[in-house]
């Protein structure tokens, strides 16, 4: 359950730790979400419930009814509508009551109480539009080009850490610890184990990569702000992997909490026809099993780590793709709070 109250203007340091606003981010697997089912998760640490309607759309809504806080997620699924369990209030998915069965007529009726979220379901996933301002329209979304190019054949994989979002993704910006921390593994036992690295500015992001050394190992990422942050990433397959050259990783990570991060990371690879049925045959029988365990190993080391473990470091040249993301996240949290202290004053106790 989450900590925030719904309505308290939120803090630079709260957007910090609880994520960025006015952005879209990945919130779950479609699949999560069955038909007739109601789910509740925590993302930017608030509640939220997913449901599909009986056509099949999809809603996300504050998991806190409107008369007295319930979870919604605890009701009915009524094919439009949810009814809380508590005194049956019942909601639509743009989150309006539709009706107060206690007390026919009650002035709730026909007011829209709780917030609803614009989602669009994406490449086996569900991406959720965090507005500033709730009335907001969302902004545009352009999606990561390896998730919907042709010739890209991709597999989902979700895990949940207990690790602040910012490790998960300061993680992906330290290539280095490919050949020191999965030296063991089919993919990242190759190449030097010093570099020297660039920031390269793109109009989207910017690229953090060794510059004397490529293709060997993992040897660079492209962090990307197209209306959800992502991460993308090549890494070399051995001979055994087959047909199709190296893999790649998009990968994205948002906060459930201050402490834990969905992760999302779509493994790809550039195939067609023959090659891409044997690739994925491949991965589904061997690949995968060893792509976890190198997964595991980051999992480990990140849960390991204590939450305030950046306060405290001693940085070398290797981390500016780190403190470069650090710094960008920073000011984006600074900026957003102050854009809503301005129409929004911290109410006692919000600071947090
Ligand atoms: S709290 Fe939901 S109907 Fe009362
Ligand atoms: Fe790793």
């Amino acid at each position: 359950m989450s900590d925030i109250h719904t309505g308290d203007a939120l803090s630079a340091d709260r957007i910090f730790t609880t994520g960025m606003r006015d952005q879209w981010h990945a919130i779950c697997p479609s699949d999560h979400i069955a038909p007739g089912g109601l789910l509740r998760v925590t993302r930017l640490g608030e509640d939220w419930l997913l449901f599909r309607r009986t056509d099949g759309t999809l809603r996300m809504l504050a998991d806190r009814c409107p008369h007295r806080g319930a979870p919604l997620s605890q009701g009915q699924h009524l094919g439009d509508r949810i009814a809380c369990r508590y005194h049956g209030v019942q909601i639509d998915g743009e989150g309006t009551v539709l009706s107060v069965p206690a007390m026919p007529g009650c002035s709730l009726e026909g007011k829209q109480l709780v917030r609803s979220l614009p989602v669009r379901e994406v490449a086996g996933a569900v991406l959720a539009w965090f507005g500033l301002d709730p009335a907001a329209e969302p902004g545009p979304l352009q999606l990561p080009d390896p998730l919907v190019a042709d010739g890209i054949s991709n597999f989902l994989c979700y895990v949940e850490w207990d690790a602040p979002w910012r490790f998960a993704l300061e993680n992906v910006l330290d290539p280095m610890h490919g050949a020191f921390l999965h030296r063991e593994s089919h993919t990242m036992f190759g190449g030097q184990t010093t570099a020297r690295f660039r920031v390269r500015e793109t109009d989207r992001g910017f690229f953090f990569e060794k510059t004397d050394q490529r293709g060997v190992n993992f040897d660079w990422v492209e962090f990307c702000r197209t209306g959800v942050d992502w991460l993308d990433l090549e890494i070399p397959y051995p001979a055994t992997a087959g047909p199709g050259g190296p893999f790649g990783i998009v990968g994205m990570g948002t906060p459930i909490d201050q402490r834990r991060t969905a992760v999302f990371f779509w493994r790809y690879r550039r195939v067609t026809g023959w090659e891409r049925d044997v690739w994925r045959f491949l991965y589904r029988t061997k690949l995968e099993q060893r792509h976890w365990q190198v997964l595991e190993q980051d999992r480990e080391m990140l849960e390991g780590m204590a939450v305030d473990a950046d306060r405290a470091e001693n940085l070398y040249q290797h981390d500016l793709g780190v403190l470069r993301l650090r710094r960008l996240y920073r000011a984006q949290a600074d900026e957003q709070a102050s854009r809503l202290a301005a129409v929004q004053p911290l109410s006692a106790g919000a600071g947090r």
